[in-house]
């Protein structure tokens, strides 16, 4: 991959790249029995799909509160009524922890020269939460929420805030997500990509492929480094 001289910056996805989303449910196993992972996935799917089809509908509400809804559908959806538990959940959220891959490969990035930022549908405060208890503050030149905008991603005017926020052109930008539907929305506006593929899922048959895959963070320094291949 021929970025090493172009890339000034790498950018990441928040959850599910370099969050656990599944931490929250983690933490509250036990109470969850059985339904655990049925909620872990449900939640996070109808999550996604709210994002998405708020911003269709132009009926914006923040990350925050789309989390809240996605985990009351999940709970409904299990005729489940815990409102403790839904409490406790949903704070849990606030704290997810950060994969054992993220500290390292910031650091090697960061001895780099580069410049390390967070592009992510969360709110500015779950990041700062988010960013706070995972001890990544001081391994992070820019936190970018979507939230100012109004949309979530992948519109490509979320990408448009990466590029504004570091003062980079697309091209100069190396994007990391594990979501295979983000790098699509990414890679269309023009970013360089990656695609942290954590969870073995297939490639998404959508336009504007990854430049790359790797299946953690593990692998980013040495990418960095590897022959030219475009
Ligand atoms: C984010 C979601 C997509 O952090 O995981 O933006």
């Amino acid at each position: 991959m021929n970025t090493g001289r172009a890339i000034r910056a790498c950018v990441f996805d928040a959850y599910g790249t370099l969050f656990d989303v599944d931490s929250a449910v983690d933490a509250c196993r036990g109470r969850l029995g059985d339904a655990a992972d049925t909620i872990a996935a449900l939640w996070r799917q109808k999550q996604l799909e709210y994002t998405w089809l708020r911003t269709l509908m132009g009926r914006y509400a923040d990350f925050r509160t789309v989390t809240g809804e996605a985990l009351a559908y999940a709970f409904d959806a299990q005729g489940m009524r815990d409102e403790a538990l839904y409490a406790d959940l949903m704070t849990a959220y606030d704290t997810p922890r950060a994969y054992p891959d993220v500290a390292p490969a910031l650091a090697r990035l960061r001895a780099r020269g580069l410049r390390l930022a967070i592009l992510s549908n969360g709110t500015p405060a779950m990041l700062e939460a988010a960013v706070t208890a995972a001890g990544l503050s001081d391994r992070l030149d820019l936190v970018v929420s979507v939230d100012d905008l109004g949309v979530y991603k992948p519109d490509p005017r979320v990408y448009r805030l990466a590029t504004e926020g570091l003062g980079l052109q697309p091209g100069e930008i190396l994007f990391h997500s594990s979501n295979g539907w983000d790098i699509a929305g990414a890679a269309c506006f023009g970013l360089r990509t990656v695609w942290i593929n954590r969870y073995a899922r297939s490639r998404e048959r959508l336009p504007c492929g990854p430049d790359h895959a790797l299946e953690s963070l593990a692998g980013v320094g040495p990418l960095l480094e590897g022959p030219a291949d475009r």
